[in-house]
């Protein structure tokens, strides 16, 4: 019975072939190129993964100074200590003045002859001239900033109906107009510096892989983490042939919003050494491939429905008004 079937399939597929020669020889190439460009892909995936060797940012960027939003914990600490292991000098903007003066400390202890300013602002505000003052000023006074880091931000989950203004005024505030404001104070330095000084700059702005796999309970969240990218992607087509426009998509990282039992979760100076290895070559990167793994796999819809149920057990919660 199953040869019978089997015989008469091949029948058909022959005669099938015989007839419409050049359709068969179109699906074949078809078949070839789907399979050639996925190989290719892979490879190349791989390849800038694992092998491709990460640029020397202190001579692609000629040292200067890195502004770090939020740079006292988490991954924006993680940066810190990165590039203050290259040697670069640091701008740390945070709003714990014990937690600011800590990070100094043990930054310039840990990496001779670096110098690490830090200011405190709190951006949980809205943004007025007069309030942003005291920033603008800070920033006005340090010559020769390199690097933008845009990376303050906070997290709240919960089903939209349960999430109260003040949390989601919050999280629209402190993950959104950070970026947009220091951006425009600082763009134009880094734009001269580039143009003029023929030193390169680099701007990198935080997203998230909520960005792309947008869970049930993330509204707000994952809705400023594609504010985030958005942002990133469109100045970097406006401004890439002279400042090196990068969007960061993490996945879970250990720190104050994510606890270290969340799924494929890595050290904040794993993130941040993984992240500047591509710094120079892509537009976005979500830095370790685990984080790639994580939105692959999460971004799938039955794992994402898991997940979304999962959260709450790493999530920590930040605002609780
Ligand atoms: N952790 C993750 O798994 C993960 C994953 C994807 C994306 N991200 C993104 O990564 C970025 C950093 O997150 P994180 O997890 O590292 O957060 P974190 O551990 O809470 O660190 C936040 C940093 O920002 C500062 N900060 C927070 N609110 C501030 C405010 N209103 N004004 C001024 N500074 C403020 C904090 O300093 P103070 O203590 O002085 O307030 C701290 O230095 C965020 O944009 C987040 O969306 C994180």
């Amino acid at each position: 019975m199953l040869s019978n079937i089997h015989a008469s399939v091949k029948d058909s597929l022959e005669s099938f072939g015989h007839k419409h020669t050049h359709l068969m020889a179109a699906f074949c190439l078809y078949g070839a190129y789907t399979v050639g460009s996925t190989a290719l892909n892979w490879s190349w995936r791989f390849f800038k993964t694992f092998l491709r060797p990460g640029k020397n940012l202190f001579k692609r960027y000629h040292g200067g100074y890195i502004v770090i939003t939020g740079g006292t914990d988490g991954l924006g600490l993680g940066y810190a200590r990165e590039f203050a292991a290259k040697g670069f000098n640091l701008v740390l903007i945070a709003r714990n003045p014990v937690k600011l003066a800590s990070v100094k400390v043990e930054l310039t202890r840990e990496h001779e002859g670096i110098d690490v300013k830090v200011i405190e602002f709190d951006f949980n505000k809205p943004y007025t001239a007069e309030g942003y003052k005291p920033l603008k000023e800070e920033l006005d006074k340090i010559e020769d900033i390199s690097v933008l880091i845009n990376n303050v931000g906070t997290l709240d989950t919960g089903n939209f109906n349960d999430l109260s203004i003040n949390i989601i005024n919050s999280m629209i505030q402190v993950n959104c107009i950070p970026q947009i404001v220091l951006t425009k104070y600082l763009l134009p330095r880094l734009l001269q510096r580039s143009k003029e000084q023929k030193k390169r700059t680099a701007i990198l702005n935080i997203s998230s892989a909520s960005n792309y796999i947008r869970l049930a309970g993330s509204s707000i969240y994952a809705s400023t983490k594609s504010f985030n990218k958005t942002f990133s992607d469109v100045i970097g087509k406006e401004y890439g042939k002279y400042i090196d426009v990068m969007a960061v998509i993490p996945g879970p990282t250990v720190s104050n919003l994510v606890s270290d039992n969340a799924p494929l979760v890595i050290q904040p100076e794993v993130h941040a050494r993984w992240v500047l290895s591509d710094l120079g070559y892509n537009t976005e990167t979500f830095g370790h491939y685990k984080h790639w793994m994580f939105t692959n796999i999460f971004g799938l819809p039955l794992l994402g429905t898991q997940f979304a149920k999962m959260r709450k057990s790493f999530v920590k919660s930040q605002n609780k008004n």
